[in-house]
């Protein structure tokens, strides 16, 4: 008998897919370079030239045998002392090579980190706008996702609804900063007072409350700003990195999780998650990438289009009279639609070759989520299929 349960699934695709499928299937009628597609988190630029140079090397230089072969359980030693290293310098932690696991992706950390402070029947909060395959992170883990309404005036923390969905079941809370689809990066004093809220409610609750930090986009900041680490703020912190985005190899799937030294059972959790990873698969990444990634762990991809792109559509989307927050970091950017429904507001940009993707799967009905991790200056030829787009459609003139 097959599962039901993925069976169920089936009818519930992500939606972001299936808008990315219809700008492909467009492009092949029109000229893809004539669909502005805004809906994939696929980075648009290459990946620094030391990756690439630090695969050829290993290539040429290693044995095939090691370099191909399985990694340790609980990931390559030295990568995870480098990775540990890098962290300590840049935020100020005491990391050692013990607190750092490697998995395929922010992907593969989440589904360790879950599995590391929950149990199947626990529940886990989260905040809206949230990146939807959360969903099935957290479901497939056997938890329930529970979601806090948006602060849509600055994509902060509204902490009095946090504090209403917060229970003796709930075993963690999954930030996301810089956040997609918003944009929004948690300020100090978000995160400070995060922390407070957490403690007290784990006295309350006689159980410790995680604090799961999933952080892709930690190398996408705009305006030259610093970035509050979360696990700075609140000790019983499981920080979950991906390269994807920061080195533009989101197909080689790798990125860590790293348990912060003062987090409940510390000296536990890798080995717990190389025991997690027997189970779900999600085991042993790449060699080969696990070293490259090491090797890079200074560098990053040219970030700079992303923030050129985002001043580009800020100011277009305010000249046009939207709402919306300006972006700290990412490549997304959140506005409000121009009607409540934003599925409708999303289907009808269709016609005007504009992909677009409404904020009802990031739990924000009302809002859509741009993906500017395309060429400057499809950006620029955006604007006139925009303008029109409102104009026709919302008698919007300029
Ligand atoms: C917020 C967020 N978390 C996690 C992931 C998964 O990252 P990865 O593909 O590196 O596993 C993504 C990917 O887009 C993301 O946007």
């Amino acid at each position: 008998m097959i599962a039901q349960h993925y069976k169920d699934m089936l009818g519930g695709k992500s939606v972001i897919r299936e808008i990315s499928e219809w700008s492909t299937a467009r492009g092949a009628e029109i000229g893809y370079d004539n669909v502005f597609d805004y809906s994939l988190g696929n980075p648009s630029v290459p990946c620094p030239a030391e990756f690439t140079e630090s695969c050829r090397r290993l290539l040429d230089s290693c044995d095939p045998v090691t370099l191909h072969g399985y990694s340790p359980t609980l990931t390559l030693p030295a990568v995870r002392a480098a990775v540990a290293k890098s962290l300590n310098r840049r935020f100020g932690m005491d990391y050692t090579a013990d607190h750092i696991f490697m998995t395929s992706g922010a992907a593969g950390a989440l589904a360790h980190a879950l599995r590391c402070v929950a149990v199947p029947g626990q529940n886990i909060l989260t905040f809206a706008p949230y990146f939807p395959e959360y969903k099935p992170y957290v479901e497939g883990a056997g938890l329930t996702l529970r979601v806090v309404p948006p602060r849509t005036e600055d994509f902060q923390i509204d902490f009095d609804a946090m504090e209403a969905l917060l229970d003796a079941d709930t075993a963690a809370v999954l930030i996301n900063t810089p956040n997609n689809p918003s944009g929004a990066v948690y300020s100090a004093r978000t995160l400070t007072e995060l922390a407070d809220r957490l403690k007290a409610a784990g006295k309350r609750f006689g159980h410790r409350i995680f604090l799961i930090s999933d952080e892709p986009y930690r190398e996408i900041l705009f305006g030259g700003q610093s970035f509050a680490y979360p696990a700075k703020f609140y000790d019983d912190t499981l920080t979950c990195y991906s390269f994807s985005k920061s080195l533009s190899v989101p197909g080689e799937r790798i990125g860590y999780l790293a348990a912060c030294p003062r987090c409940e059972e510390a000296s536990l959790i890798v080995p717990m998650c190389g025991q997690i990873s027997r189970g779900i698969g999600h085991n042993c990444p790449s060699s080969m990438i696990q070293l490259a990634a090491a090797d890079c762990l200074d560098v990053t991809s040219d970030l700079q289009v992303y923030e050129t792109n985002m001043e580009l559509i800020w100011d277009e989307l305010k000249r046009l009279g939207f709402t919306v927050v300006k972006p700290d970091g990412t490549f997304y950017i959140f506005p409000k639609a121009l009607e409540e429904d934003a599925n409708a507001f999303c289907r009808k940009a269709m016609a005007y070759d504009l992909a677009l993707v409404p904020g009802d799967t990031f739990g924000c009905p009302g809002y859509f989520r741009m993906a500017y991790c395309v060429g400057t200056e499809k950006v620029r030829r955006s604007f006139a299929a925009l303008e029109r787009f409102v104009s026709r459609e919302y008698g919007i003139e300029v």
